[in-house]
């Protein structure tokens, strides 16, 4: 197959250029009036080929299908193209199209520009970091605003999976293992992705993926199969996809996995029931690439054509890659499987979508060179790329305060990441540029200091591989050093798609390097790059400070300079639990108790518990947990009442004061038990959380407003509500908070 570059090189160059002007701006008629005239001209081959994406062989995302994308587009037959980027391709691709397209029906433009589009923040679990839904919303206002000028009118993102088990590569994608905090981030990249208005130019379509409980995935392998009850479901894994929807979300992506025996690819629960019933969503949604035609090797449709005409029937509107829509669903329609009304909705669904993107008046209107120039890696974008790191660096362990640094120490920075500029930028990371680029470690801290007199840099080791040839200068510097500053972690590819590991230890030899230098007796600092939790548990003992700076996105060298010399005060806690090693997973702050549940080593009964016998149940970093260069005490933990009526509101105050000697900002977090249930309820669930500034010696009150709304959950009879009883609040800085209060609902 030729490269993309030589197919656009003879699109760009060698076909005629007449698409370089603009079509001309027509008065358009109201939406509905609008699409129903068109739909009334369009046969139903037409409207099938609305429903057909192609991807364009540009970024690779999925298995080759060997189909050419610039054929089809010249039949006729696509309505949307993925991954094709660049104001100059998706301006001549989009002209192939309207020349080959009988009624002028414009191409919609997917990409997945998940954590940035050419200027990179965090991954999103790193963003997820930050509990700032403000700093998450700015992150896809600047990716929307970059990859519309690229021709993107829609994005794939964001994916809510909820993410319990650190073996499932993908959990470096998502807001991690909280459901409240996952829904307020889902909700947050809505509306950054989409702005206020999407007939402006520098919005684009938000998709909400993967529909649904693809975190689920048994074993923590990816694709994998997931049985789990409705209740779980729809407490735990689909908040986040409703919050979205009653964001207005324009459409949502359905996931490779089955859920109980149904891939969500053809699950009339999911779509038809649930989505577009129950929950009124009128945008359109999308398959995964090729989950159509899986679904032979699911066993759940004999062929393409039976697999086509479940998941249409079931609600699934286009087609990614699969092409079964485009050769199948004409047939089906013509043997009376699939009816017109169900194909027509689909279309409908698809081509309102253009017309909120404003393609029908000017099709090529996202599509402008000289917009893409101005836009792309504004100063003011790679800054916020600087701030958002900054607020998502993790400060697992410090001890004896070796963090932060002093400019006059001996610094010897270690390790495969000191000068890497490739995987900082993480896994899914667009169109970002990478080496030569994105700021290294070593960039970073020498633009830091200006003078490195006092710093070395040595990765003597490799981030998998066994070559211990580079380890003893690298040693032989260290010796030298006041402290040891080691980078390490996993390469981006570790994390992503297809990537899910039974071992999540730091990879390769790194661990034994560091054993090495811990030898020299000299403090050392770990600087952690990770797209999933990692066991750390030799480290946390061993390691004198340990930094969690996930892969930080393209500034990320410069948040972790200012973070380690402490120009950045760390406040990032985690969205997702380290377990203490992989036989713990999965493991989650929102358990439920069990009938014998442990107390730990205090407890006086020991045997006939639920509990491991050779490693404690807690894990080794509990979720929301964070340190910061300051400290934070609670203090005053009040409700507004002993009692609630439904219709009423509690308010839940604490005072939260710097104790320490630096400004710094706490993510104050507030967690709910439910006494007793109709049926059991999770130990604690976070409720709230609220990012505070706090200078030195500051104290600020903290209110929280809770109702029955944030109490409800799926009862005995599956209905959402709350229920009268005891409820436990509790206020503190992570998980484990300690300061409680106590509130009845009354009816
Ligand atoms: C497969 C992935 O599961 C999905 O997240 C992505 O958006 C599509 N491929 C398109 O690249």
């Amino acid at each position: 197959m030729k490269s993309y570059q030589s197919i656009l090189f003879a699109l760009v160059f060698v076909l005629p250029v007449c698409a370089q002007k603009k079509a001309p701006r027509t008065a358009i008629k109201p939406k509905a009036e609008f699409v129903s005239e068109l739909m009334a001209k369009m046969t139903v081959d037409e409207k099938i080929y609305q429903t057909v994406q192609f991807t364009s062989d540009g970024t690779v995302t999925g298995p080759k299908t060997g189909d050419n994308f610039i054929t089809r587009i010249q039949q006729g037959k696509v309505g949307s193209i993925l991954n094709a980027t660049g104001a100059k391709a998706t301006r001549e691709i989009q002209r192939i199209n309207l020349e080959s397209s009988r009624l002028k029906i414009p191409i919609l433009f997917g990409h997945d520009v998940i954590h940035g589009y050419k200027t990179i923040f965090p991954i999103n679990l790193g963003m997820a970091s930050s509990f700032d839904p403000k700093a998450v919303e700015l992150a896809a206002r600047i990716a929307a605003t970059e990859a519309s000028s690229g021709g993107v009118h829609w994005t794939f993102a964001p994916m809510v999976d909820i993410a319990r088990d650190p073996r499932w590569s993908r959990v470096s994608e998502g807001s991690g293992e909280d459901t409240y905090l996952g829904s307020q981030l889902a909700v947050a990249n809505v509306k950054g992705f989409q702005g206020d208005d999407l007939s402006k130019i520098n919005t684009i379509l938000a998709c909400t993926k993967h529909f649904a409980a693809y975190g689920a995935a048994e074993a923590g392998r990816d694709y994998n199969t997931v049985d789990m009850s409705e209740r779980v479901l729809r407490d735990i894994y689909l908040p986040p996809f409703k919050a979205t929807v009653d964001a207005g979300v324009k459409t949502f992506m359905v996931s490779f996995n089955e859920i109980s025996g149904v891939p969500s690819t053809a699950s009339k629960f999911l779509m038809r029931d649930v989505l577009k019933g129950e929950w009124k969503f009128d945008g359109m949604v999308v398959s995964d690439y090729t989950g159509i035609n899986e679904m032979i090797a699911h066993g759940f449709a004999k062929d393409e054509q039976d697999a086509a005409q479940l998941a249409m029937n079931a609600g699934l509107d286009m087609d990614m890659v699969g092409a079964t829509y485009m050769n199948t669903l004409k047939k089906s329609y013509d043997e009376g499987k699939v009816s017109i009304e169900v194909i027509n909705d689909a279309c409908k669904r698809i081509l309102e979508l253009k017309y909120d993107l404003g393609l029908f008046e000017d099709p090529y209107r996202y599509s402008d060179e000289k917009r893409e120039k101005e836009t792309i890696y504004k100063p003011e974008f790679l800054q916020a790329a600087v701030d958002v790191a900054n607020k998502s660096m993790v400060l697992l362990k410090n001890n004896n305060t070796v963090l932060p640094l002093k400019k006059e120490q001996k610094i010897a920075f270690v390790g495969p990441f000191v000068n890497d500029e490739y995987n900082i930028i993480g896994s899914w990371a667009a169109l970002g540029e990478r080496d030569g680029f994105a700021t290294s470690i070593k960039e970073g801290i020498t633009k830091f200091l200006g003078n490195t007199a006092n710093v070395t840099f040595d990765e003597g080791v490799e981030i998998q591989s066994t070559k211990r040839d580079l380890m003893q200068k690298a040693i032989d510097n260290a010796k030298k050093a006041d402290v040891i500053v080691a980078v390490m972690g996993e390469r981006e590819n570790m994390t992503g798609e297809a990537a899910s590991q039974t071992n999540i230890d730091l990879p390769g030899i790194q661990k034994e390097f560091l054993a090495e230098l811990k030898k020299l007796g000299k403090p050392i600092v770990l600087v952690l790059f990770n797209g999933r939790p990692l066991t750390l548990t030799w480290e946390n003992e061993n390691m004198d400070a340990i930094l969690e700076a996930w892969f930080p996105g393209s500034r990320g060298g410069d948040a972790v300079a200012q973070t380690l010399f402490g120009q950045n005060n760390p406040s990032g806690k985690l969205p997702i639990t380290f377990p203490r090693n992989v036989g713990q997973v999965p493991i989650y702050y929102n358990h439920k108790n069990t009938g014998r549940p442990y107390l730990g080593l205090s407890d006086p009964e020991q045997k006939y518990k639920s509990r491991y016998t050779d490693v404690d149940n807690s894990p080794l970093f509990a979720f929301g947990y964070g340190l910061s260069y300051t400290t934070f005490s609670y203090s005053n933990l009040r409700v507004s009442s002993a009692k609630i009526k439904f219709n009423q509101k509690l308010k839940v105050t604490v005072d939260v004061a710097n104790t320490g000697n630096y400004d710094g900002a706490e993510v104050v977090q507030l967690y709910i038990k439910d006494v007793v249930g109709s049926v059991t309820r999770p130990v604690r669930e976070l409720k709230g959380f609220e990012r505070v500034e706090l200078k030195k010696g500051e104290k600020k009150t903290v209110t929280f407003e809770i109702s029955s709304e944030d109490l409800k959950f799926y009862n005995i009879d599956m209905n959402n509500v709350a229920e009268a009883g005891d409820f436990e609040v509790f206020i503190g800085g992570s998980s484990n908070a300690e300061l409680k209060e106590k509130f009845e609902l009354v009816d």
